[in-house]
């Protein structure tokens, strides 16, 4: 790819802002100053490793996968009031081209782990119903569970207000009177608090612990992210 498009769809500014930082001197590749905007270089995954701007490491090229323990109060769109997911990240990636998206959604009231991506086929790889992905959520209950909550969601046959498609079995695993892991397969919208509310409960904290086989890393406090490995996705896609 040209290097001032790569340079320019990864948000380091326009061509003409891309070109003044190359003739400055300022993008480096394998140690060499790189002299022309409109020379071709490959896209490899190693590119931020071997080229640095400014002195500083390229951000990871087109292709990447971030993993975000969104804090709550943090909202899942490109264009809402208040902060969003994206303003966790440098700001440079708000300009990305490729856009990075949020891999599905999580209420802004509901925390835990999000996968963020500008690749669109990992995505609908993730997200595709025909992919039945675990995704595992911890709830925190206003009421005691009844004991009948888990056979209700395992049978397959929940039907969510104003839908006429009943909901795939989930696992509920009660973790005292008041929490419970719940394993759906689905994602529909508020799908979580929604199943509670059709058994008489009422959610007051939700937090996602993983997706497929993959966990949200202890170490990830609320508001920190860090770039997916291979194993990782892997461990995601299961
Ligand atoms: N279910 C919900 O109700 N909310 C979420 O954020 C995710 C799943």
């Amino acid at each position: 790819m040209r290097l001032d498009r790569l340079l320019s769809n990864m948000g380091y500014g326009v061509r003409k802002e891309v070109a003044a930082m190359v003739k400055a001197g300022e993008v480096v590749l394998d140690g060499v100053v790189l002299k022309a905007a409109d020379g071709r270089i490959p896209v490899t995954a190693d590119l931020a490793k071997r080229m640095t701007i400014n002195g500083r490491p390229l951000d990871p090229p087109p292709g990447l996968v971030v993993i975000l323990h969104k804090p709550l109060g943090v909202t899942c769109s490109h264009k809402e009031m208040g902060q969003l997911v994206y303003d966790l990240m440098p700001k440079r990636w708000r300009r990305r081209e490729p856009a990075i998206s949020t891999v599905g959604r999580l209420d802004k009231e509901t925390s835990g782990l999000l996968l963020l991506t500008d690749d669109g086929e990992l995505l609908h790889k993730i997200i595709s119903p025909k992919r039945h992905l675990p995704k595992r959520y911890l709830a925190t209950l206003a009421r005691p569970l009844t004991g009948e909550e888990g056979l209700i969601f395992a049978a397959g046959e929940l039907l969510l207000e104003g839908e006429d498609k009943p909901l795939l079995p989930a696992l509920l695993e009660p973790l005292g009177p008041t929490t419970a892991r719940l394993t759906i397969t689905e994602g529909r919208y508020h799908q979580v608090r929604r199943m509670f509310a059709a058994v008489g409960n009422h959610v007051e904290a939700l937090h996602r612990e993983g997706i497929g086989g993959y966990d949200l890393p202890p170490e990830l406090a609320p508001g920190q992210w860090k770039l997916a490995s291979e194993a990782d996705i892997a461990a995601v896609l299961g």
